[in-house]
């Protein structure tokens, strides 16, 4: 479904826009959003798992009011973890109980907005916090639905995951020691609750589905447990998100079909071996929505070579639209897109304007020869933890998210503009 080729001159088209067009008309650094590609990645999702599963988008990834309105529209859920994700989702009109919350730390405003909103699920994740949403719950006189967040002993990134008995993290309540099967039993025991299933979240860019099985294996143990104590069978297990998408063509990521198929199979598999009834399963994915489907485009400033190193290419945006690569050394391509280009590539190193030798773009990546001030690039997949985690820094102001659709731009997130630094600054 991705709309981007190019055009006879080698510039990069989106939705059949040139992004040199897109350029001129919303500057740079912009985020370019696919909006056909969005819903088609959206209805992958449903559609992989059919009525017999939920799929959750994972809000933390990128949010916007016209995100949550397309979700809506091809039939996806949501899920928030703060209340600025809950007021944006309830602002754009997403039903309330097609949102989960979830957090480690949520404050009781941020619950009592919830409950009060009639959220579908809070997934608790401490011990404290059972008691805080029961509280809430009964003091408003309502029975919230909620998931118990667990920690399995699964530490799962990209190609490899780790299968421990304990997890050394702040999320979650641990299987370990008993820890979730006594929360379950206190939850079971509050008015305020409605225990509906359990939760475990493993990791994030996974490529390998071995880590799943494990969690599947310990959570439906734990269920199992449920019913021989209480003789009750929790209806739901939400596997989380973190399913990992192509940031280089190294990366070679499953199909939502493939992914749902086996995610059934596994948690069949196991309940049968229980005797357990297969619960409803529902899944978080966030990047996997929407990182394939924006990229970012800059405008070169500078090239300065460094003989027998590298050529320095500092663009106009950097670590505040961008900091996944200073923070988690995540790998990136770019790419020239305003023009063709036969020369030479150089080794290059994509960097931005900020005030540390860390504001790194794209570490190392080849770009033509006779490139020049002016130049347009654009580094794919910057669709997920990119704008949702860009910052101000050195006031900096934050690039928009312009979605493309039916050959048509419009801004869905504006530019940040110095009066909107300038109104928070009351001092
Ligand atoms: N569900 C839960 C409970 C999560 O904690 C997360 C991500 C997701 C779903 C969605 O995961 P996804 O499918 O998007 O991988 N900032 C990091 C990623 C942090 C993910 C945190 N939790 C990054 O840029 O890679």
């Amino acid at each position: 479904a991705r709309t981007v080729s190019r055009d006879e001159d080698g510039v990069l088209t989106v939705g059949g826009i040139p992004v040199t067009r897109l350029a001129e008309e919303f500057g740079t650094p912009a985020y370019i959003l696919d909006e056909a590609d969005f819903r088609a990645r959206a209805q992958a999702w449903r559609t992989a798992f059919g009525d017999d599963a939920d799929v959750f988008y994972a809000g933390k990834a990128f949010l916007s009011r016209a995100v949550v309105r397309w979700l809506h529209e091809e039939g996806l859920n949501l899920d928030v973890c703060s209340g600025g994700e809950l007021a944006t989702a309830l602002s754009a009109g997403m039903p309330a109980d097609r949102i989960a919350f979830h957090g480690n730390n949520k404050s009781v405003a941020e619950i009592r907005r919830a409950v009060e909103a009639g959220v579908g699920r809070i997934v608790l994740d401490s011990f404290q916090e059972i008691v805080r949403v029961a509280h809430v719950a009964q003091s408003l006189g309502r029975r919230q639905r909620v998931q118990i967040r667990i920690t399995v002993g699964v530490e799962a990134h990209t190609h490899e995951f780790i299968a421990t008995a304990h997890e050394d993290q702040k999320f979650g309540i641990p299987l370990a020691g008993g820890q979730a099967a006594e929360a379950v039993r206190r939850a079971l025991q509050l008015d305020g609750l409605e225990v509906i299933g359990i939760h475990s979240h493993i990791g994030s860019q996974i490529f390998d589905m071995s880590g799943f099985e494990v969690a599947a294996h310990r959570v439906v143990g734990l269920l199992k447990e449920i019913r021989d104590e209480h003789g009750i069978e929790l209806p739901e297990i939400d596997l989380g998100g973190g399913l990992g998408i192509a940031y280089t063509s190294d990366d070679d990521p499953r199909e939502p079909h493939e992914i749902a198929k086996a995610l059934t199979e596994i948690v069949t598999r196991e309940c049968e071996g229980a005797r357990l009834a297969t619960p409803r399963i529902s899944v978080e994915p966030g990047r996997a929505v929407v990182g394939p489907t924006a990229f970012t485009v800059y405008e070169v400033g500078t090239i300065k070579p460094l003989d027998g190193l590298r050529t320095y290419v500092s663009v106009d945006g950097g670590m505040s639209d961008n900091i996944r690569t200073a923070l988690y050394d995540a790998e990136y391509s770019v790419s020239l897109v305003s023009r063709s280009s036969d020369a030479e590539p150089m080794l290059c190193r994509v960097v931005g304007k900020h005030c540390e030798s860390g504001d790194i773009v794209v570490r190392d990546a080849f770009l033509p020869g006779d490139l020049a001030p002016g130049d347009l690039i654009a580094v794919p997949a910057t669709g997920a933890y990119c704008r949702s985690m860009a910052s101000n820094y050195n006031h900096v102001l934050r690039p928009p998210v312009v979605a493309v659709a039916d050959g048509e731009a419009r801004v869905i997130v504006r530019r940040e503009t110095e009066d909107d630094l300038l109104r928070l600054d009351v001092g």
